[in-house]
């Protein structure tokens, strides 16, 4: 089966506004809505200049960052769009973002992955990450085996910390992580996980 076919353009996690779905290198829209997403000012603000700046390093990050995640995970960035009425195909939704689960990249991945998101400024504050991630992790939890998720944000990134939150992750103070290169970040995790992160790879060390 070819990677498309595995994770095919026409699979979405529905929820009540937005369509969830995988990322089509070959795709010219998603392509160009990655390179816009990643430029926008409050993008570069709040994560540092991306290196994604035109469509064809777009198709490559898809091709060898997040198909790859797909293939060896099952999971890595999906898209997110919002639907244009009530019931709207994924076909009738247009893009407004990302919502990831990732575990980071071999030898600095986790045990369990962290969930993460990006909307466009014009939609931002109408409650789109929240939903996008919560419906992520609801769709992981039943179809994905997943039981442990971590959330990490800059300490001063009060609106992605408030997403954390209410999408039910705990916080478990300020850490130095791998896939940061050793920076400094507030981690959260889901309730229920075990209080001790070094279980899960991640140490009060690191
Ligand atoms: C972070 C981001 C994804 C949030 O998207 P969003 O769709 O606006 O999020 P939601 O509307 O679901 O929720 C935002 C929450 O933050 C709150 N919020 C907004 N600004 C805030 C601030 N300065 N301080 C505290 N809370 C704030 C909102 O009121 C809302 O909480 P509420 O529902 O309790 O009122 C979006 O702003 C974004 O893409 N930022 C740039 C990229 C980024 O930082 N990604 C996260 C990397 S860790």
């Amino acid at each position: 089966m070819s990677q498309s076919e595995d994770f095919p353009s026409t699979f979405s996690i529905q929820t009540e506004h937005l369509h969830i779905s995988y990322f089509q290198p070959d795709d010219p829209t998603h392509t160009a809505f990655l390179v816009q997403l990643w430029t926008t000012e409050d993008f570069i603000q709040s994560c540092g200049k991306p290196g994604i700046v035109n469509t064809e390093k777009a198709a490559n990050f898809l091709r060898n960052h997040v198909q790859a995640g797909y293939k060896r995970n099952g999971y890595h960035q999906f898209l997110v769009s919002l639907k244009s009425h009530n019931g709207a195909t994924l076909s009738e939704s247009k893009p407004i973002g990302i919502v990831s689960l990732i575990k980071g990249e071999p030898p600095n991945a986790y045990l369990r992955p962290d969930i993460g998101y990006t909307i466009l400024p014009d939609e931002s504050g109408k409650g789109y990450a929240t939903e996008a991630a919560a419906g992520l992790l609801d769709y992981a939890q039943k179809y994905l085996g997943i039981d442990g998720v971590f959330g990490f944000c800059d300490k001063d990134n009060k609106r992605s910390a408030r997403v954390l939150e209410k999408i039910g992750l705990e916080y478990r103070g300020q850490r130095k992580l791998r896939v940061f290169g050793g920076n400094e970040s507030a981690v959260y995790a889901l309730k229920g996980m075990d209080q001790d992160l070094k279980l899960y790879g991640i140490g009060d060390d690191e």
